[in-house]
């Protein structure tokens, strides 16, 4: 039996691709691996946000040289956003690359695999020379500067194999993609390029594979998409948007908690807060990007809209949704931001009250409009200290938040083991509706999958602690 193991890197995309691959890979007959060195096929799913991220998979790359020097009938293959974004360049700088294969083909990934792997064991390896000159592959979608939408459209293929429960973490929980790629083309941003025009799934076909995975045991449902709020379905006269998406997944008895992510600022519209509000099983937690608290640098950025819209939008989603939390993602040290501009980003920080932030420093991208118009012109070590000042800023909000839950009683869903304890107990973990870390002791792992009620009687920025003898178990029917 040929076996197969895959890397992941990269957001909730390439996690849920991940899986999706494994899937399609086990019904090809391959089985998984348990690490590199037992493993004939090695998938590399990548990401290409920010330079950073593709520094480290070329150097992973280069450290399976050996691998291949080992099984020279093996296959290594990248795929995901830098597949895409790279193409014939990995085969270049990572010669003993086989396969190359973008978002928008992975249905032929399992076909282009078993076909490579055959290939090999009919070839006689004379030499690794031989070998890096025929037997490649590069399966990529078209680019979208280069050619009409429709066929762009048409070349970035959605990938739904039957969802299995055995290429999951856990078997409660599992994300739901329900759109595809990304209309937005703020200017730093490779994602539209790399996962294509959006797309949104039929609704029916999103309800059917909800009602498998609950089938298999799911009860906590992430539904997906780049800006997971642009989702919007036409068909004849009737169009359905995230809101009513919303109102018929709550519908599916078994699920227990929705959550979705992630939001572009200008979709937040009122249906959306109100169905978040009214429907129980909605997680009260909404991650809104702001990326800059300055005007210039959003304009710079393309992101239509102005931080006082935005700080708007914060105040319309507080007082709609009693007990809300936002978490939101920063980019520090875009192209020209200046000491005055960025201090209206940390004004911006301080007026929100995010429960946590996600803080990136800029990394020009090839190919983006900002890398064509803009100098990256700030200097790392001052991006380094943005990066730090906006860390501190919200560490201290997220404390104080935290702190604002002791004594009082929240509901989680138990989630797993953070740690074994010296005592023979373990300290399990578990989230809020409004996405809250909590963990506690517990005798054994029994009560993973369940939801509970907690006493906190301590915070810190990322964790509420919750005493054992508090708990209290919740038996869930339909709508509570
Ligand atoms: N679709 C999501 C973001 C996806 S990328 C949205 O629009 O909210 C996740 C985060 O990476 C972004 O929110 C942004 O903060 C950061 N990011 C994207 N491109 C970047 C770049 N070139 N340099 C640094 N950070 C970047
Ligand atoms: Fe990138 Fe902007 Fe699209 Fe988010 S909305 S994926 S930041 S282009
Ligand atoms: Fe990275 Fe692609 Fe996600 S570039 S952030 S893995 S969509």
């Amino acid at each position: 039996m040929q076996k197969f193991y895959i890397e992941t890197v990269g957001c909730q995309m390439n996690v849920l691709d991940s899986e999706l691959v494994h899937s399609g890979l086990v019904q090809s007959g391959l089985v998984p691996a348990t690490n590199h060195d037992n493993a004939d096929v090695i998938l590399f799913n990548t990401c290409s946000i920010r330079q950073h991220a593709e520094n480290k998979i070329y150097s992973a790359l280069g450290r399976l040289k050996h691998w291949k020097i080992i099984k020279p009938y093996g296959v290594l293959g990248v795929i995901g956003c830098m597949a895409q974004k790279d193409q014939k360049t990995i085969f270049q700088r990572a010669p003993h690359v086989d396969l190359v294969l973008g978002p928008g083909q992975l249905e032929l990934l399992p076909e282009t695999v078993h076909q490579l792997l055959e290939e090999k064991l009919q070839r006689n390896y004379v030499s690794q020379e031989i070998e890096i000159e025929s037997g490649k592959k590069l399966l990529v979608s078209l680019k979208r500067q280069e050619h009409r939408h429709a066929e762009v459209i048409g070349s970035f293929r959605l990938f739904n194999p039957v969802r299995n429960p055995e290429a999951r973490d856990n078997r409660f929980q599992a994300m739901v993609r329900i759109m595809f790629g990304c209309d937005k083309f703020c200017t730093y941003c490779v994602v539209p390029s790399v996962r294509g025009p959006e797309q949104s799934r039929q609704p029916q076909e999103i309800l059917n594979e909800i009602q498998t995975l609950v089938r298999q045991g799911v009860v906590e449902i992430t539904l997906i998409g780049q800006t997971v709020n642009s989702y919007r379905y036409k068909n004849g006269e009737k169009t359905t948007l995230l809101a009513d998406l919303l109102y018929q997944v709550s519908d599916i008895e078994g699920i227990q908690r929705i959550c979705f992510v992630t939001n572009y600022p200008r979709g937040m519209n009122d249906d959306l807060l109100q169905a978040v509000r009214d429907l129980p099983k909605v997680a009260k937690h909404l991650h809104v990007p702001v990326q800059s608290g300055s005007d210039t640098v959003l304009r710079r950025m393309k992101r239509n809209y102005t931080a006082t819209e935005y700080r708007e939008l914060v105040d319309r989603i507080y007082s709609t949704i009693p007990n809300v939390s936002m978490t939101c993602d920063f980019i520090v040290g875009f192209c020209g931001e200046t000491d005055e501009e960025f201090r209206k980003t940390v004004e911006l920080v301080q007026y929100c009250r995010f429960k946590n932030s996600f803080i990136f420093k800029y990394s020009e991208r090839p190919g983006t409009k900002s890398a064509e118009l803009y100098p990256d012109d700030v200097p790392e070590s001052v991006k380094k200290i943005r990066n730090n000042v906006l860390l501190e800023i919200q560490d201290k909000i997220s404390l104080e938040q935290n702190q604002q839950f002791i004594g009082k009683t929240v509901e989680i869903l138990v989630e797993g083991i953070s740690k074994q304890l010296e005592t023979g107990e373990v300290q399990l973990s578990g989230r809020t509706s409004c996405d809250r870390i909590v963990v506690f002791n517990a005798p054994d792992n029994r009560l993973i999958s369940q939801f509970l009620k907690l006493k906190i009687y301590d915070a810190a920025p990322f964790t509420l602690f919750a005493q054992q003898s508090e708990i209290v178990r919740i038996i869930r029917n339909r709508d509570s």
